[in-house]
């Protein structure tokens, strides 16, 4: 099969790596690509995002399968199109990807349908929102843009005023644009985070091995959210009793509450959850693979990728077995100097070989660019540096010994992944 990949990203890059591992697997293109995708695919300058570029370019170089990895194509209904076009995509349609477009579908979702969450009170207006706040005065409290919003639209207000400048920010200066019509104001919760991928294809959910993510940009949980910093697998805190339990009482309600609404959703359902004193509550649903929890569960797949993917279009899910590796693996994001704020591009990487990878790790490439032979910055997140091994500790021992191999100019990586609650 010839396969093209849309994104851009160590996440794409990791899915790749996969797909070149199956013997079933002829030829990869990839748009846009990166650096280190570019030296195992071939990559065309066509934007994840542009729903009639990519369409043309699955026309001209007619793939047999179309992956769409990232978020706002998804929602955008990129697969929609592949598939009116005559294309076999792997994603959900623009109907299921809703469950992370929207939050207030989702929320709403959950509500209808029993699934744990955290409680919630949606808003479309700034003052009725404020007003609700200062009434409830009960802190921290949780704001989210109803929309896509980068990874940003979460702000945990500690007190009135930091909730008043999110609403203002969210709804009336519209920092995520139409992303912002709406708020979702939600109880704060604790416990550890756990995410679960799963392949879902309308009917069958097959949770794949879990993953944990370091959302802070800095050691010891601080400093902002970013995409993600850093990833083990499995998750410490998710043994197989909490894994009976999440998936009676969250996987299959939501898959099933999904056909129900004619949403069925075919694809990578990525659940995030949160382990609370009052059981397992899901935080966020997304469509997609996560980044970068892509980047530690495929490494752990034995089973051939695209048996699962072609399982997935064709909605036989229950008739194959997806077969893990009891190996652990930890993935350490070197990210640019400022993240998630303003950083440079363009920096020389050094360290890696012509392939873009080190001895004794998997480097996955994100921002990065190829040029005459060398390796340039070209984004926030750089590169994630990748190993197994028979024990966490193993895992991560191999994935920090790489790190300190390469270098770039002002990288910032965080030393704590898979440490740390
Ligand atoms: P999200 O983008 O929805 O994953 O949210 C980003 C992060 O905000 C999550 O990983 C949590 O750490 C935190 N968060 C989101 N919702 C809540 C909540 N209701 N209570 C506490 N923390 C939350
Ligand atoms: N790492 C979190 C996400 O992909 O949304």
């Amino acid at each position: 099969m010839d396969i093209l990949m849309i994104g851009s990203g160590g996440r794409e890059h990791a899915l790749i790596r996969q797909l070149n591992k199956s013997a079933k697997v002829n030829k990869i293109y990839c748009a846009p690509g990166n650096g280190g995708i570019s030296r195992e695919a071939e990559c065309f300058n066509v934007s994840a995002t542009d729903i009639p570029g990519v369409v043309q370019l699955a026309k001209q170089l007619k793939p047999d399968m179309v992956f769409v990895a990232m978020d706002d194509p998804l929602v955008a209904g990129m697969v929609d199109e592949l598939n009116k076009a005559g294309f076999r995509a792997f994603g959900p349609d623009k109907k299921a990807a809703i469950i992370e477009g929207s939050k207030v579908f989702s929320k709403n979702l959950m509500k209808k349908y029993n699934i744990p969450t955290a409680g919630y009170d949606v808003f479309d207006n700034a003052q009725d929102a404020l007003n609700f706040i200062e009434k409830q005065n009960k802190y921290p409290t949780v704001i989210k843009a109803d929309g896509l919003a980068l990874g940003k639209g979460v702000i945990i207000a500690e007190n009135y005023d930091m909730a008043k400048d999110a609403v203002k920010s969210i709804m009336e200066d519209k920092i995520f644009g139409q992303s912002g019509n709406k708020v979702v104001v939600e109880e704060f919760i604790e416990g550890p985070e756990v995410s679960v991928l799963s392949f879902c294809d309308g009917k069958t959910v097959v949770p794949m091995v879990s993953s944990k993510d370091h959302k802070r940009a800095y050691d010891g949980n601080k400093g902002p959210n970013t995409g993600g910093m850093g990833t083990v697998s499995p998750n410490p805190y998710y043994d197989g009793q909490m894994a009976k339990r999440c998936m009676d009482e969250i996987f299959i309600p939501t898959v099933k509450a999904m056909a129900n609404e004619g949403r069925p959703f075919k694809g990578c359902l990525y659940f995030g959850l949160m382990l609370t004193k009052d059981g397992p509550k899901v935080i966020e649903y997304n469509c997609r693979f996560g980044d970068p929890e892509a980047q530690v569960v495929l490494p752990r797949l034995k089973t051939d990728i695209i048996d699962i993917l072609n399982a997935v279009i064709d909605e036989r899910l229950d008739e194959i077995n997806i077969e893990w590796s009891d190996e652990a693996c930890a993935c350490v994001v070197m990210a640019s100097g400022g993240y998630p704020k303003s950083y440079k591009k363009g920096i020389e990487i050094t360290g890696l070989n012509d392939d873009g990878q080190i001895e004794g790790a998997i480097v996955y490439h994100a921002g990065t660019a190829y040029k005459d032979g060398k390796f340039y910055t070209n984004g926030g997140r750089v590169l994630g540096i990748t190993a197994t091994g028979k024990t966490l500790d193993d895992a991560l021992d191999k994935a920090y010994g790489a790190v300190k191999r390469i270098h770039f100019d002002g990288n910032e990586y965080r030393t704590d992944i898979g440490k740390i609650k």
